[in-house]
């Protein structure tokens, strides 16, 4: 279970550096991670691990995975493992749901070879680690100064995933996970290039929610699965920055021509109460692209 801050480093914070941030315009925050706070009566903590597991069975079966065994029982131990995980963070990468989501969609995956494109402190990592003790795991991205999980036996690198060398990885044995705020219909399309099918992206957003995330990574695949709307471009304003996504362009219809099935998990707020997650899962076909008309 996470440490409570210093009682001394927490007055300071209230009395002292919070309310000189508040009038600078930030707010500061201790960067508990949410699973620090957890219900702790036995019929809450049912409730919530029955719910959230009948929600991911109903996602995995909608994703075409088949669970490694029991959903429920994949739960509780994510419950008992995630007070140990050695990342705290409150934001700028996954919480509770989205780190539930990951372990239960790698187990059901099984893979030998997981690439990892945005680590950040290394949360993802070690959930990864957990549901797939065996696998070889290759971590990318251009900033590893945040570390606080550093996999023993995983690779790590700053070059983008996209430029090294897959040629010793099976493809069929292989999963990537896309975390890094680059175009997901970019890492569709370089994905599909090396002979890759499985693949989880986090931060996928309809055009009406884009708005609420950070380093948006548009097109995102719900853009690209979406039906063909109106030709008018999707945008947006975020921390004062204007953007613009074509509601139809080459790369889109690329990507779309590319993907067999997609399926956006629910963000599991109502069942655990912790921050909404979002991870989809997208099956890419094999073989010869069709191209989106
Ligand atoms: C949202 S964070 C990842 C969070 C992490 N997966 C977790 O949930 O704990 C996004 C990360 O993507 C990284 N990033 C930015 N561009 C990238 C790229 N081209 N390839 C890989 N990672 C990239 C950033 O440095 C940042 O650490």
């Amino acid at each position: 279970m996470q440490q409570r801050p210093p009682v001394i480093l927490e007055r300071l914070r209230r009395r002292v550096l919070s309310p000189l941030f508040d009038r600078l315009g930030y707010d500061l925050v201790p960067a508990a991670s949410d699973w620090s706070h957890r219900p702790t009566s036995e019929r809450e903590v049912a409730t919530l691990l029955g719910s959230a597991a009948a929600i991911l069975e109903r996602d995995l079966s909608a994703a075409g995975l088949t669970p490694d065994g029991d959903v429920l029982e994949q739960v509780r131990t994510f419950w008992s493992l995630i007070p140990t995980a050695p990342v705290r963070q409150r934001r700028g990468g996954s919480g509770f749901n989205g780190a539930l989501q990951l372990y239960v969609a790698m187990r059901a995956l099984r893979p030998d070879f997981v690439i990892e494109s945005g680590v950040f402190r290394g949360l993802t990592t070690w959930v990864i680690r957990q549901a797939c003790p065996g696998a070889a795991i290759f971590c990318h991205d251009p900033d590893l100064s945040g570390l606080q999980y550093r996999d023993a036996r995983a690779r790590y690198s700053s070059a983008d995933w996209s430029s090294a060398d897959w040629s010793a990885v099976d493809p069929s044995r292989t999963v990537a996970f896309f975390d890094d705020h680059v175009a997901q219909g970019r890492r569709v399309v370089e994905a599909h290039a090396r002979g890759l099918t499985r693949l989880l992206f986090d931060d996928d957003a309809a055009a009406h929610r884009i708005h609420a995330h950070g380093g948006p990574a548009h097109p995102t695949i719900a853009m690209i699965t979406g039906p063909a709307g109106s030709p008018e471009p999707i945008r947006w304003t975020r921390n004062g920055r204007a953007f613009e996504q074509p509601a139809d362009d080459a790369l889109l219809r690329r990507a779309g021509g590319l993907i067999a099935r997609s399926h956006a998990f629910d963000d599991l707020h109502r069942a655990t109460g912790y921050s909404p997650a979002r991870l989809t899962s997208v099956t890419l076909r094999t073989g010869t692209p069709e191209v989106r008309s």
